[in-house]
């Protein structure tokens, strides 16, 4: 069995009955809107926010409707963020196919992408999920309060450590330690534990995170969205962060003028790419994400041992090690 088959298997049917409720909710009678829901959910991807819901919910009891409502949530809000965030970052190609922005152009993008966000927020709503609601509006201002702060950084190209960290935090990990946190409160009504649940999430998505900046310096083709995408698009990530931190004034000048000039440059971004691995940046960053990685690891082993703790475990090795 393969590790993500693995990681799913005590959630199987929670997975399967996800998938009507998903595609309903990507759904609407207004013409041109209708065909894009369907391009959408035609090339979903690996789901993993879901994955996330279902098992901090098992790990605290049994599933039940409103996990269901929480993965269909997040995973709503990951797709509008993914729909905005290839407008913003100039990107075509998404999940191995072209993405809203290439085939219906930016306009239509923008407003697909609020139409998704509003039905995720709208679900809780319908279902007076405040306690949902709440979580998850909070994870759309973190999202969008973190490629803000990316944007302001890839303008003037001062960024450092910390504020790496903080915007990967906010725009990738408030959602999936939200799955966590809401997937918990699915299932149990103790206070701490969607608190607790967070924490974990948080670590979790921070090490996603660099797992896809890292990609970003590797062979295209197995992902389905373009790499070097980063550096085209002046975002300092921490593989290259860490070689600049480590050059001499004058190379960190040059290297901080390529970027600012020739960042569309396709020989420039193959240069500034080779450089990154020959300083061993990739190698910094993977050694960053373990530690978060091992970190979450760590605080779930205080949870009885069962077998949503095991895929749970399992699925923080999977994030740090996935090929896509
Ligand atoms: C991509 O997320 C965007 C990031 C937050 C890094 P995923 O890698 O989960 O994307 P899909 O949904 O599987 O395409
Ligand atoms: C994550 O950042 C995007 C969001 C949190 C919306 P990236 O810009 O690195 O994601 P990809 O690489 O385009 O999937
Ligand atoms: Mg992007
Ligand atoms: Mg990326």
């Amino acid at each position: 069995m393969t590790t993500i088959k693995k990681i799913k298997s005590p959630i199987e049917q929670e997975l399967k009955d996800f998938e009507p409720y998903f595609k309903k909710s990507l759904q609407s009678d207004i013409p041109l809107l209708g065909t894009i829901l369907k391009f959408l959910y035609r090339t979903k991807g690996k789901q993993i926010r879901p994955i996330f819901v279902f098992l901090s919910a098992s790990l605290h009891g049994r599933t039940n409707e409103f996990s269901q409502l929480a993965a269909c949530s997040v995973e709503l809000l990951h797709t509008a963020t993914l729909v905005h965030d290839d407008v913003v970052d100039e990107s075509y190609e998404r999940r191995g196919a072209f993405s809203l922005n290439a085939l219906w152009r930016n306009k239509l993008a923008v407003l697909v992408g609020d139409f998704i966000l509003a039905r995720g927020l709208l679900l809780q709503l319908e279902n007076k999920k405040y306690n949902f609601l709440h979580l998850i509006s909070k994870a759309v201002q973190d999202m969008s309060e973190g490629e803000i702060l990316q944007m302001k950084k890839s303008r003037k190209l001062d960024i450092d450590d910390e504020t790496y960290f903080e915007i990967i935090r906010k725009k990738t990990a408030s959602l999936i330690a939200t799955s966590m946190a809401i997937g918990a409160a699915s299932t149990s009504d103790d206070p701490e534990l969607p608190k607790k649940m967070y924490k974990i999430g948080q670590d979790a998505g921070i090490a996603f995170q660099i797992k896809d900046d890292i990609f970003d310096y590797q062979a295209k083709g197995i992902l389905g969205k373009p790499t070097g995408n980063d550096i085209k698009e002046k975002k300092i990530t921490l593989p290259l962060l860490y070689v600049l931190n480590n050059s001499k004034a004058s190379e960190r000048k040059r290297i901080l003028r390529l970027i600012k000039r020739k960042n569309k440059n396709a020989e420039v971004v193959k240069e500034l790419i080779n450089l990154v691995i020959d300083r061993g940046g990739l190698d910094y960053a993977a050694l960053k994400m373990t530690e978060f990685k091992d970190k979450a690891v760590k605080a779930l082993m205080e949870f009885d041992d069962c077998e949503a703790r095991t895929s749970l475990i399992e699925l923080m090795d999977y994030i740090t090690t996935r090929k896509k």
